[in-house]
């Protein structure tokens, strides 16, 4: 692959080509590039060149900007192949349908998905407070048995393909959607009912933790806390994560404790995406 991309980007700098190698995500069958400004003329090249090495894939589409505002969304533009933005990412014998131009999806999360899978006893409640199309919940549903999975988000789109991915992997009743603002469902209907819950939106997690502890049940249970850090070589960003959920927590006047924190991905120089899982007692 790295030969035939280098002779393809012959006519990129070392630099550039080494960033398309390590930026582009694939899911289903389409192919997501990141490009820097500077080599976005590129595009279809490293499209190609992608294209010709994953047969699989039959759209690259170039994120033209960060995923931003409320419901995490980039901007997307057609570079080759199909035009088209909706595809099934098939992920641990989950199949996992998405558009990817108007919901979230990342495939880098898939490791977290199956780990936190993993932890989930049977019979549990979980509460899941930024579901997208469902993606941990669907993974949870299907390799472990939960009772329920309450799934909140606050795009409609992301809503109708969590109920899609719900059908295609017959896993009716277990996953319950919900749409709006995971504030206000737990408030009005999910009240101590958890044994889990999940805040996987980093940008929101630290406001949204007293919400998360209303939720479960009185005898206590799981959060699994998703923030962001920045830390320099010198730093650990699982540290400062841990820190800094302690002290929310502190702050909230309850008995836990984090026994477990990891790196989840790097978002960009010195940025960190971590997972703090904590039992609250
Ligand atoms: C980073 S994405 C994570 C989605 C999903 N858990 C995944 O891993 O694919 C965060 C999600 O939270 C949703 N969201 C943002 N604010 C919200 C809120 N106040 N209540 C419920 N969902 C919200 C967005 O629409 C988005 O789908």
């Amino acid at each position: 692959m790295r030969k035939r991309l280098r002779k393809k980007l012959s006519n990129v700098s070392p630099e550039e080509t080494c960033e398309i190698y390590n930026s582009f995500d694939i899911v289903g069958d389409i192919a997501i590039i990141r490009l820097p400004s500077s080599s976005r003329a590129n595009a279809e090249t490293a499209a190609n060149a992608i294209m010709n090495r994953h047969r699989n894939v039959k759209t690259v589409l170039l994120q033209a900007s960060p995923v931003s505002g409320d419901l995490r969304l980039r901007s997307l533009k057609h570079v080759a192949g199909k035009t088209k933005t909706s595809t099934v990412h098939r992920e641990f014998s989950c199949s996992l349908s998405v558009d990817v131009a108007k919901c979230y999806f990342s495939p880098r999360l898939s490791h977290e998905r199956i780990r936190i899978a993993k932890l989930v006893e049977p019979k549990e409640t979980i509460v899941n407070m930024f579901a997208g199309v469902g993606c941990f919940s669907i993974v949870i549903a299907k390799h472990a048995n939960p009772d329920k999975v309450f799934s909140v988000d606050v795009n409609p789109v992301a809503i109708q393909f969590m109920q899609e991915n719900i059908k295609l992997n017959r896993i009716y009743g277990k996953v319950i959607p919900l749409l709006g603002d995971s504030k206000e469902i737990v408030t009005s209907r999910l009240q101590r009912v958890a044994d889990r819950v999940l805040l996987p939106l980093p940008e929101k997690a630290l406001e949204y933790l007293p919400c998360a502890l209303s939720a479960l049940k009185a005898s206590g249970g799981w959060l699994h806390y998703y923030g962001l850090e920045h830390a320099k070589k010198t730093e650990s960003p699982a540290k400062k994560a841990k820190l800094k959920v302690e002290e929310a927590l502190d702050d909230l006047c309850v008995d836990f404790e984090v026994p477990f924190v990891r790196v989840v991905r790097s978002t960009g120089p010195n940025w960190f995406q971590l997972v703090a899982d904590v039992r609250i007692m």
